[in-house]
């Protein structure tokens, strides 16, 4: 799968055992289809496609695990392992998974329309040797700090913002000794960055949009369909 050999095994990581609940499905969020297509398997998808990526490993809740092997391409370098309450404890198990990864890409199987050639730049940045890298976009909004009562407290500078997209890129050893600590953070460079590691951003995609709400899963299938006109 991998063209660039040098430096040991790219593993990819894909959380998908989030129950979803603001995308307003009855079954959790990576199972949802997007042109007749689980999410999942889309995002699976698009990690073998960039051919940057040695093994994929997808943590899925319990009770979806057969589901989870019937959805994705029956391959070696393809396994499914069983996700955790949060977040970070499926990204844990996945860790827990591939003991002899030299890198990890944590990927949201949520970004399921994510282009290949921004998965392969983010493992080409790590092959180069940084250790963690995120694809990252401006932000078009004017974001505001505000506390529990909803009063704002502060306007950062927008020019000095950016919205974090996967995959995250890691040096395996980076990764596990992030994950050793006790701490939280909303996304796996936040761990990295509580070592004092410096996280580079390279430009994201807008395609790379995480499937959250009803109007994103709407975006994503015209996204898809567009696509579909484009190539018929
Ligand atoms: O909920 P959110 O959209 O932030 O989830 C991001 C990704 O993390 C999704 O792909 C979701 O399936 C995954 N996740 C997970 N385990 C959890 C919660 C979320 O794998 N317990």
């Amino acid at each position: 799968m991998n063209d660039l050999h040098n430096g040991g095994p790219v593993v990819a990581l894909v959380p998908a055992a989030g129950r979803g609940v603001r995308l307003g499905e009855s079954m959790p969020k990576a199972f949802v289809a997007v042109g007749g297509i689980s999410m999942v398997r889309l995002a699976v998808d698009g990690l073998i496609a960039s051919r940057a990526v040695d093994r994929v490993v997808v943590m899925v809740p319990a009770e979806f695990v057969e589901s989870a092997v019937a959805l994705l391409p029956p391959s070696d370098s393809v396994r499914v392992v069983i996700g955790g309450a949060e977040r970070t404890d499926s990204v844990r198990a996945g860790i827990d998974a591939a003991p002899d990864a030299s890198y990890f890409l944590v990927h949201d199987a949520a970004r399921a329309l994510t282009p290949p050639e921004l998965i392969a730049r983010v493992a080409a940045e790590l092959r180069a040797g940084h250790r963690a890298v995120v694809p990252a976009l401006p932000v078009t909004d004017t974001i505001k700090s505000v506390d529990a009562h909803g009063g704002v407290t502060g306007t950062p500078d927008r020019a000095g913002l950016r919205a974090i997209q996967t995959p995250q890129g890691f040096a395996a050893d980076l990764l596990r000794a992030a994950y050793a600590t006790d701490v939280h953070a909303t996304d796996d460079a936040g761990l990295v960055e509580l070592l004092g590691t410096q996280v580079r951003t390279i430009p994201g995609d807008p395609l790379a949009f995480k499937i959250t709400t009803p109007l994103d899963l709407l975006l994503a299938h015209a996204v898809l369909e567009g696509m579909d006109a484009r190539t018929s």
